[in-house]
């Protein structure tokens, strides 16, 4: 389409909107409320501009063929001039005293852009307090220009719901829970509200008094500093005043630095701008992230306080007679390669094991399993996603070829019906359950959510199955067979693309709706409903966690997800797919870059010869082809005297495995024991060497996310004095062993790890370079994979296998002695065990413990309340642990989270696994619970945002202000025309 502005032609996007259109083509047009990722908030009216003779807002009307566009007409400038004129009756002008005045103020640039002068409205105070109540943020009423930009955040991006604007009230105002403190109110601290706001009304605490040269001054000579700018703008205009900030603002860009980073915890790959001044850290900017663009977590934005925790690791540690001494590197080092000699000299390469982190970089766990092949001549190497994702991996390879999510956190979103199965997306991947509730709030998305718990996804959804604990492969393979037999299969999919159609079917006879309702506790008409609304939707995907891979069936309920997308013809398209939810920054990666027992780079098999030869050519040594143990098995190895020495990097392994107490015995076994982490974790208590890695923000590398995104990490702050990069600690073991490896940076890892593995094979960090990434696999050409399979399957055939599976049921199933189920999982604030989360003071104070909740009836029949102390007694342990009595859980079934370091729920959980991987059965324990007579605080503090009370509402609902009898459109008499409203 072609459209004239300002006289000059221009060429449009369909449904373009003119705001973007006008930027997009060299031109300017003042907006304020308007932001791309929040689409027309048409609050503030300063975009005005004329279309055909008419004023319209240019955020939100979209281009019509042959448009005559004036930005600069006059009746266009005087609506401009006017609505920024209200704009500055809500905001008084003080920037260069601002911590705000950094470049991107949206205020300060439109006064700018329009240079304005003079108010023609005063500016008028409202009679409201700032707002400190939230330990991350605050709210200054006076300076909040109502532009809305942070309510339409809060309710239809992230969807907490928490923000509006009292638009009748004389004097309207920024909302919490419609009217509560931020503090106490069901606000999550994600940070989006804040990231969007166009000016200084909500900042992050860590900015205020740091940012500016001159913003530390205490508030009385601040005060007296901005009513003397005040006094002399009378007479200079805005023109002159705004010089001097713009000074003080160039005096910031020389002492404020911005490098992009990726989120350090869970696996949904949000990347941001971190702003530093020397090590404070100012603030987490995100933006231009592929994943997450505006969006955060808690963790993300404001978790960063381990960083600069001064009980950080700054020198490794020697154990002496059962005390640690510190030590010099050189030491260290050198004492690490001759033990790891010694012992494979006496006992074999077998005798020694490495345990790669899912925090720590590709690069990074990419030298770990080649110190552990090439150096050491093992392959006794794995990583976490052994507790967690091996399962999804397996079922995913059993079908569809690929271990890895099947398309993008975009299909997520497009999808028509999407499934929740056995994750608590809310809390374990805030970025994605933002998308999910966006798009059921808004575009009609339909939602099925299977779990125990009645968790907030469970709540929105549409359809909430809680079936008995380890049943979902029961009610799977029921939807599966009733598709079949009613011919509500996609029977062209299944011809084109699908083999083993006939055993599959063969397999289900057992899972009629009858047998489903008995054993899985969920009515025929449920599964019935669940079966329909996947024949009705024309794009379904299913997502699932932990609650589906951390049972003895983990692998099997994966393989079942999968054989019913493939019956539904449910891959292949947009919008489509199979989505295990990847726990941990890097778990995807640290597999990816062959932290297996069994496999190289790229899943690449340890037994297949010409894979083993390629990589002893490029490494220059023989390897070992036999398939290694696993994290599971090395356990039961030191048990059994036949592993004799460790090396975990990045893991608080002897808590976070199950069987706490089994593992820890096992560690004291160990004859010489390595750990590598930024604290003094509890494993390290068992180490005779411990090593201080970096954390994210000190090192570069690249992270691969659920999404299969390889991102970069650039240096943000140098290593904390004393701590050095993983890959280097790393690199100087293997060279005190006689590798001679020479990586001067992570960019030839990775030009390494690119050489060896075609599915890496276009990977490099120039197209890498700032917020690009590449969805593996990837090409030589550099050409990646955002939506698997649009072409065929990952078999050679180019199909995909229906693969049958059989319920068995759970083990350590409750009994008499033993009568509770306990579930077990994440909270949104902590992540896992809470080693960094916990240094963060603002969520160390607002989720200060762990917990277990209790189900009213259960927490009536045993007289307990919130804060009363049990103690739970498993087969393999016991932990004692405050109650929370809430109806997120039901009847007998409790659920702990993982939050605790003295308290760990896998004191409880047992050696079982998932029978194919090994993967802990994690979600299959039960208990006893004993009441203590002792009744303290609630675990939860009145602050915590569970307590809160939303207050949903479709965005800022601007029709509500233009609905006031003071609002008219600025330029009213000139005919403003609504030519389009949001959604
Ligand atoms: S939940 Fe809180 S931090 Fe997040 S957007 Fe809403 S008000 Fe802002
Ligand atoms: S607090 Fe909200 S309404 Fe006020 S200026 Fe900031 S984004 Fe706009
Ligand atoms: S924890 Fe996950 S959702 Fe939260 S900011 Fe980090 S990557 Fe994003
Ligand atoms: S930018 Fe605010 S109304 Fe258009």
């Amino acid at each position: 389409m072609k459209v004239a502005i300002d006289g000059i032609v221009q060429e449009a996007k369909p449904k373009e909107f003119l705001v973007d259109l006008i930027t997009r083509t060299g031109g300017s047009v003042p907006h304020v409320c308007y932001h791309p990722q929040l689409g027309p908030v048409q609050t503030c009216d300063t975009c005005m501009v004329e279309v055909n003779g008419q004023l319209v807002r240019a955020c939100a009307t979209q281009i019509t063929d042959g448009m005559a566009i004036s930005t600069k007409s006059a009746k266009a400038e005087a609506a401009q001039v006017e609505a920024f004129d209200r704009i500055l009756s809500n905001h008084m002008l003080y920037c260069t005293v601002c911590d705000n005045n950094n470049g991107n103020c949206v205020v300060h640039n439109t006064t700018k852009l329009l240079a304005i002068e003079h108010q023609r409205i005063p500016f008028r105070t409202k009679p409201y307090e700032v707002d400190n109540t939230n330990p991350f943020y605050r709210y200054d009423p006076d300076q909040c220009i109502l532009c809305g930009r942070c309510v339409e955040a809060c309710q239809n991006v992230e969807v907490n719901e928490t923000l509006s604007i009292n638009w009748e009230d004389p004097n309207p105002r920024v909302l919490w829970d419609g009217g509560s403190t931020i503090g106490e109110s069901s606000c999550v601290s994600c940070g989006h509200c804040v990231t969007v706001c166009p000016c200084n009304a909500l900042m992050e605490k860590s900015m205020l008094g740091h940012a500016g040269f001159l913003t530390s001054l205490k508030k009385s000579a601040l005060s007296g500093m901005i009513e003397v700018v005040k006094g002399v703008e009378p007479e200079t205009g805005y023109g002159s005043i705004l010089q001097i900030s713009e000074a003080e603002h160039a005096m910031r860009e020389h002492r404020i630095r911005k490098t992009k980073t990726v989120c350090t915890y869970c696996g949904v790959g949000c990347s941001f701008d971190v702003w530093t001044k020397d090590r404070h850290i100012l603030k987490i900017a995100p933006e231009h992230g592929p994943a997450n663009g505006i969006s955060t977590c808690v963790k993300g934005k404001f978790g960063w306080g381990h960083i600069n925790s001064e009980d950080r690791l700054t020198t490794p540690l020697i154990r002496e007679d059962d005390k640690f001494r510190q030590a010099s590197w050189e030491e260290a080092i050198a004492l690490v390669a001759r033990r790891l000699s010694e012992i494979k000299k006496k006992d074999g390469a077998d005798s020694l094991a490495f345990i790669s982190s899912s925090k720590c970089t590709n690069e990074e766990s990419y030298l770990l399993q080649k110190v552990a092949r090439a150096v050491i001549g093992t392959n006794n190497v794995d990583n976490c996603s052994r507790y967690c994702q091996a399962p999804a991996t397996t079922g995913l390879f059993r079908t569809v070829g690929y271990g890895g999510d099947s398309g993008s956190i975009s299909d997520m979103e497009k999808a028509d019906l999407v499934i929740i199965i056995g994750s608590n997306t809310a809390e374990s991947h805030p970025v994605i359950a933002t998308r999910v509730k966006s798009s059921h709030k808004l575009d009609g998305q339909k939602l099925i959510v299977s779990d125990l718990r009645e968790n907030e996804m469970a709540r929105r959804a549409d359809l909430f199955l809680h079936p008995k604990p380890g049943t979902d492969l029961i009610w799977l393979s029921a939807v599966s067979r009733y598709l079949l037999d009613n011919g509500l299969a996609h029977s062209k999919f299944l011809d084109q693309w699908v083999n083993g159609l006939d055993e599959y079917r063969e397999s289900l006879r057992p899972y009629t709706l009858e047998a489903a309702e008995r054993l899985t506790g969920l009515s025929e008409r449920s599964i019935r409903t669940v079966a329909h609304m996947i024949a009705d939707a024309k794009a379904t995907c299913i997502l699932w966690a932990m609650g589906v891979t951390q049972q003895s069936q983990g692998s099997d309920t994966s393989t079942a997800i999968s054989n019913l997308l493939l019956i539904t013809g449910n891959y292949m398209r947009p919008g489509t797919g199979a989505y295990p939810l990847r726990g941990h920054n890097n778990v995807q990666g640290a597999s990816d870059h062959g932290s297996m027992p069994n496999m190289l780079t790229g899943y690449q098999s340890v037994d297949d010869p010409e894979v083993r030869q390629r990589f002893e050519t490029g490494w220059r040594v023989k390897l070992p082809s036999t398939k290694g143990l696993d994290n599971h098995q090395m356990v039961e190895a030191i048990h059994e005297g036949k592993l004799k020495a460790m090396y975990v990097i990045g893991e608080e392994m002897s808590i976070v495995d199950s069987n706490a107490n089994y593992v820890e015995a096992a560690f004291e076994k160990l004859e010489f024991f390595v750990v590598q982490d930024i604290f003094f974790s509890h494993t390290c208590r068992y180490a005779d060497v411990v090593l201080p890695g970096a954390p994210s923000l000190e090192k570069e590398g690249t992270f691969t996310s659920t999404e299969r995104r390889i991102q970069r990490l650039y240096e943000v702050l140098e290593p904390l004095d004393g701590c050095r990069p993983d890959w280097k600690i790393i690199q100087d073991v293997a060279n005190q062993m006689g590798a001679g490896w020479q990586y001067h940076h992570p960019s030839e890892i990775m030009d390494e790890i690119a050489s060896l593995t075609p599915m890496f094979a276009g990977v490099n960090y120039e197209r890498l370079a700032g917020y690009k990434s590449l969805q593996w696999p990837v090409a030589a050409d550099g050409t990646d994979e955002p939506l698997h399979y649009t072409k065929r399957f990952a078999f050679p055939d180019g199909k995909a296998r229906l693969f049958p599976v059989s319920w068995i049921g759970p083990t350590d199933q409750p009994n008499a002695g033993f009568d509770l189920h306990l579930n077990n999982g994440r909270l949104l604030e902590h992540f896992h065990e809470g080693n960094l989360t916990y240094r963060t003071e603002g969520i160390r104070e607002k989720t200060p413990d762990v917990f277990v909740e209790v189900s009213p009836e259960l927490a009536e029949e045993r007289g307990i309340q919130s804060g009363t102390w049990v103690q739970l007694i498993s087969r393999y342990g016991k932990v004692r642990v405050r109650a929370l009595v809430t109806d997120r859980v039901q009847g007998k079934e409790l659920y702990m989270p993982m939050n605790s370091v003295e308290s760990p729920v896998n004191r409880l959980t047992s050696s079982h696994t998932d029978v194919v991987t090994n993967t802990p059965a994690y979600k299959e324990a039960s208990v006893h619970m004993k009441v203590l007579a002792e009744v303290g605080e609630s675990p939860l503090p009145r602050i915590n945002p569970r307590f809160g009370h939303p207050t949903p509402q479709n965005g800022v609902e601007v029709e509500r202000k233009w609905k006031r009898a003071d609002y008219a459109p600025p330029g009213n008499g000139n005919g403003l025309v609504q030519l389009q409203t949001k959604k």
